[in-house]
């Protein structure tokens, strides 16, 4: 099983203890089954919304899951993300338990849609989020501050000439989160010039179509205002 960077770099977040961990819109299911194999998550759930993924994957899964831990437990879910039953869930672990919901591969926009709806169901349980949308990442770190998130780990990894925001976030530690990505992305990282180059070419390109766009200008203004910091 060969899983690209930005799934590889993701399975590494996932580097603390949780009781259940969500791979949500799973498709393939790459990203949990590295993560069930990787020994340190006990019990995964794969979610996706189109009947034809999640009854494949459960063949997959039928065929390779000797290859995993044999104390690992899976389900696939075929059902809309922001409709999972983390309050329900949570009820029948410990009292403490820690849920991580992953949510990869879809764009921003999506993400806060989902956000909004999973978000009120979060409130006395103690869930994280892993997130790595494919665009619209200064919307949904504006939303994310408005959600009263934070930020526990960044990454920026670049793929096949795109690149991609990693964000571990919580409610209950981390730094604040920064609109443009914290110091823990941007620092020493050789990636930087090239991937700010990219939000800039794309926000000057998107005010140029919409010129009175006040999130595009802030965007821009503020990616103007780092690579000058920071490249
Ligand atoms: C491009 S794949 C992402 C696969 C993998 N997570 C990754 O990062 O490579 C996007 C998947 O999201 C699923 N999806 C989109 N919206 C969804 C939703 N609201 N609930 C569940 N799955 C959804 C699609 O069916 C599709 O399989």
């Amino acid at each position: 099983m060969k899983l690209n960077k930005r799934l590889l770099t993701l399975s590494e977040m996932v580097n603390e203890h949780y009781d259940l961990v969500w791979d949500c819109c799973c498709d393939h299911g790459l990203l949990g089954f590295k993560i069930l194999a990787d020994g340190v998550i006990k019990e995964l759930n794969f979610v996706d919304l189109v009947p034809d993924i999640t009854n494949k994957l459960k063949r997959k899964l039928q065929q390779h899951g000797h290859h995993l831990p044999k104390d690992a437990q899976w389900q696939v879910l075929c059902q809309d993300v922001s409709e999972i039953a983390l309050a329900k869930l949570a009820s029948q672990l410990p009292n403490d338990a820690r849920q991580l919901v992953i949510i990869s591969g879809i764009g921003g926009d999506l993400i806060i849609e989902i956000l909004n709806k999973l978000t009120p169901n979060c409130s006395g349980l103690h869930v994280d989020f892993l997130l790595c949308p494919v665009q619209h990442t200064y919307k949904l770190r504006k939303r994310l501050r408005e959600l009263q998130f934070k930020s526990k780990d960044e990454r920026l990894v670049l793929e096949n000439n795109r690149g991609y925001e990693l964000m571990l976030i919580s409610h209950s530690a981390g730094q604040a989160m920064s609109l443009t990505g914290s110091d823990m992305m941007w620092k020493n990282n050789p990636l930087a010039s090239d991937y700010l180059n990219k939000l800039i070419g794309h926000y000057q390109r998107s005010l140029r179509a919409n010129q009175r766009d006040l999130l595009y200008q802030s965007a821009l203004d503020d990616y103007c205002r780092l690579k000058e910091q920071c490249c």
